[in-house]
């Protein structure tokens, strides 16, 4: 057929960027005024994340200035541990590239696209780099980039990259510049409120335009970083299995032991018997059918359920308490943490009071993104069953 070949001469790979460049509203970039809400809940939540892995209470710092006709300045700073200078260009100027994908355990932010995509809109609306500023210890220099995206390829583009008089030890500062409008004051002022009331033991300090504004900690405790686990024998699928077994070199028995939450040798060599298949055998030489076979002798052993307490950071009754009481003036203030997690463990606080009658849940990372456009976060009173209350 002559059409399908000229159809042929047109089949092309997509970039990921190119995809994203065109469908931005997906990642929360459909207008300029939820652009500047999107770019600060990715930066602040990447600054939360990093101080949480070095085990520091955050010091945030965010300013919002207009810098042309409709150009808005947008820099977040954290005290967290930095990014070594190799890292930084792929960080802020690769989708799709990030450090926690591949961990189960709660994070902010998961699939290496959040930071990255505001690089993208500030390059597609303003046509500016993005400059990063960041430092790894007081024996290391900090180094300064300006760094944008190859769309056609998804890699970076350094502009310019050098070592940098910094007075932080450690951190990073990220400054981003795109098309806008401060329409959503309010609402940008109201996402840092909650998130401040979720995150209790960290500072923010925000300058917006000539204001300024600090929401202060409560709480001294640093909070501990959740731990990855192994993906629980009960939630797994046939091809991850499949990638698992082909990239292993252990026997049946250990591959079980070791490679999944809750089995220990008792129940690995349930899981061989129900199977069929010998606990000697090698994972890797396995056939479809046998590991369908081991699949569903996982499924239907009894095992424990995954050790939530170890990947999963509940904020607790006390911190939703001191949170909420920091932030408003209430009359009443009273936090229950859900009692018996069992995959997933949520947190929830109920006001009330005189100077305002709204009820809200925190969950550590505010919802803002938009349901008809491809959410990436439940909308926490959504998921409530307020009856209980
Ligand atoms: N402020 C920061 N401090 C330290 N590391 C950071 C910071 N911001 C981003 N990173 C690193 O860059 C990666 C990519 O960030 P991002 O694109 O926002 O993806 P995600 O947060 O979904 O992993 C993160 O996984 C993290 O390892
Ligand atoms: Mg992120």
């Amino acid at each position: 057929m002559v059409l399908a070949e000229e159809l042929a001469k047109q089949q092309r790979s997509i970039s990921v960027a190119e995809f994203f460049e065109k469908n931005k509203h997906l990642l929360g970039f459909d207008s300029p005024t939820r652009g500047v809400i999107t770019t600060i809940k990715e930066a602040v939540d990447n600054a939360l994340d990093a101080c949480e892995e070095a085990q520091v209470l955050p010091d945030i710092y965010i300013s919002i200035k207009k810098t042309g006709t409709d150009v808005f300045r947008i820099i977040v700073e954290d005290n967290g541990p930095g990014i070594v200078p190799a890292q930084v260009p792929f960080v802020f100027g690769k989708l799709l590239y990030g450090s926690r994908f591949h961990q189960i355990r709660q994070t902010r932010g998961q699939q290496g696209i959040g930071i990255s995509a505001a690089v993208l809109y500030a390059q597609l609306t303003s046509g500016l780099p993005t400059v990063v500023i960041s430092r790894t210890g007081a024996k290391e220099p900090a180094h300064r980039f300006e760094i944008q995206i190859k769309i056609e390829t998804n890699e970076p583009d350094i502009i310019s990259q050098q070592p940098f008089e910094w007075d932080r030890i450690h951190g990073t500062r990220v400054q981003i510049e795109f098309k806008s409008t401060m329409s959503a004051k309010k609402k940008l002022l109201e996402y840092l409120k909650y998130t401040s009331v979720v995150n209790p033991h960290a500072r923010f300090r925000v300058e917006l335009d000539d204001e300024s504004f600090t929401f202060e900690r409560v709480s001294q405790e640093v909070i501990a970083c959740p731990l990855a686990i192994q993906p629980h024998p009960h939630g797994i699928e046939f091809g991850q299995l499949k990638r698992m077994a082909a990239a292993s070199d252990e026997k049946l028995i250990d591959f079980l032991v070791n490679g999944f939450s809750r089995v220990g040798k008792k129940i690995a060599q349930e899981m061989c018997d129900k199977s069929g298949l010998k606990q000697t055998a090698k994972v890797k030489g396995l056939s479809a059918e046998e590991l369908k076979n081991l699949l569903a002798a996982m499924q239907s052993v009894a095992v424990p359920a995954p050790p939530t307490t170890q990947c999963l950071s509940p904020i607790g009754e006390d911190l939703i308490r001191r949170g909420l009481d920091k932030e408003f003036q209430m009359d009443f203030v009273s936090a229950r943490a859900g009692s018996r997690p069992r995959v997933t463990q949520r947190s929830s606080g109920l006001q009330t009071g005189s100077r305002s009658c709204t009820s809200r849940v925190p969950v550590q990372s505010p919802n803002v993104s938009q349901p008809s456009t491809g959410s990436r976060t439940t909308s926490p009173s959504r998921a409530s069953r307020w009856g209980r209350f």
